[in-house]
């Protein structure tokens, strides 16, 4: 059998963390055969909490599963690891302005940049789940200078799940017929949900979906509005932010990038941009990306319309002024 991979997860005291272990553990997103050691890192108010969860993987009895190593420290936390999860970040609260969220967040994920840094393996894969994402995601490669830029995404994967599974319910066709739905730019509410190049598989041939729907008003309309609302209107339901299928979305991003993407599909992620259709360069950016041997990259020369260009710009243009808030704080 392999030799584990060592594995952190942050807020591991949280409720998306509460259903990625789980998944993380069992196999699905390193494979089968490979066994990992998960670090889970929370603060210290929650070592109680995270006690119960070490407490709970124990008795889920999982083979893959060859240590647990719960902490307060980020340099036990990131000590070797070869795959991280960031998924702690203070949750807005009542009263909190978009830019004290920030403030909060980007002073977190500067830490954990630089204990990346100095603790974890130099091609350490790291996903960021915490809000606002691509930011995060951005500030904290920044303060791992000895890491590629290329090893810090952030996540789009449930905005894409989401989209793909409106799409396959529009058609009535099971969610696996339908790919290649893109989500570009920011993990807000100005990210764009773009259906113009996905395919539904039907009788084992493929169609593009803006044939099969012939709907262009409700593609561009009702589609982008649901997925763009839907963590809202989770929240409205649930009086509580999505978490199941975060964690589902952390794990596919993850499995992904180790395992690479499937012929013919692509999958979005948050990545380093390099201008790449007219994006501004040097954020944080969600594009199509096919993955091999651990390497993404951006899907290149796909048609952009005049309605997706006003979209890609507004959602590029608001993580120019996230990373500039994000520098000032930083910098202050
Ligand atoms: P939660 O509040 O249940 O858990 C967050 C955990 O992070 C808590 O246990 C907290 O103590 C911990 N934490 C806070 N600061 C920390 C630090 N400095 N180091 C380590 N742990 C720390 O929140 P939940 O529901 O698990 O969500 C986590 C984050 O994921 C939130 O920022 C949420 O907005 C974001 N999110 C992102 C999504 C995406 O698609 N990118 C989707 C859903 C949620």
């Amino acid at each position: 059998m392999a030799e584990p991979l060592r594995v952190v997860v942050t807020g591991a005291a949280g409720q998306i963390a509460y259903s990625l272990l789980y998944i993380v553990a069992k196999g699905d997103v390193f494979g089968p055969n490979q066994p990992i050691i998960l670090h889970l890192l929370d603060i210290p108010p929650m070592m109680g909490v995270l006690e119960g969860v070490v407490m709970e993987l124990a008795d889920c009895a999982l083979p893959l599963l060859h240590g647990v190593v719960p902490t307060d420290d980020p340099a036990v936390a990131f000590k070797d690891v070869t795959a991280a999860f960031l998924v702690g970040a203070m949750p807005r609260k009542q009263g909190m302005e978009r830019k004290d969220l920030l403030s909060a967040n980007v002073k977190i994920f500067k830490v954990q940049g630089e204990a990346l840094d100095k603790y974890a393996k130099k091609d350490v894969k790291v996903l960021v789940v915490g809000n606002p994402a691509n930011t995060n995601a951005l500030i904290c490669s920044r303060y791992a200078p000895s890491i590629p830029k290329e090893n810090f995404t952030a996540m789009t994967r449930l905005d894409q799940n989401r989209a793909q599974a409106q799409i396959a319910a529009k058609l009535g066709v099971p969610v696996r017929q339908v790919s290649n739905l893109i989500i570009w730019g920011n993990h807000s509410s100005t990210q764009f949900p773009d259906a113009s190049h996905a395919l539904v598989n039907i009788n084992g041939a493929n169609t593009a979906v803006v044939e099969a729907i012939k709907d262009a008003a409700w593609l561009n309309s009702v589609f982008v509005e649901t997925v763009q609302k839907r963590g809202a209107a989770v929240i409205n339901a649930r009086k509580m932010s999505s978490a199941m299928s975060a964690a589902k979305a952390a794990s596919d991003h993850m499995r992904d990038w180790f395992l690479g993407t499937e012929d013919g599909r692509f999958v979005s992620m948050g990545v380093i941009s390099d201008g790449s259709y007219c994006a501004p360069k040097d954020v944080i950016f969600s594009f199509p990306v096919t993955i091999k041997c651990g390497k993404w990259k951006i899907v290149q020369e796909l048609g952009i319309t005049d309605f997706a260009r006003k979209l890609l710009d507004a959602t590029g243009k608001e993580l120019e002024e996230e990373r500039q808030e994000a520098i000032q704080i930083i910098e202050a």
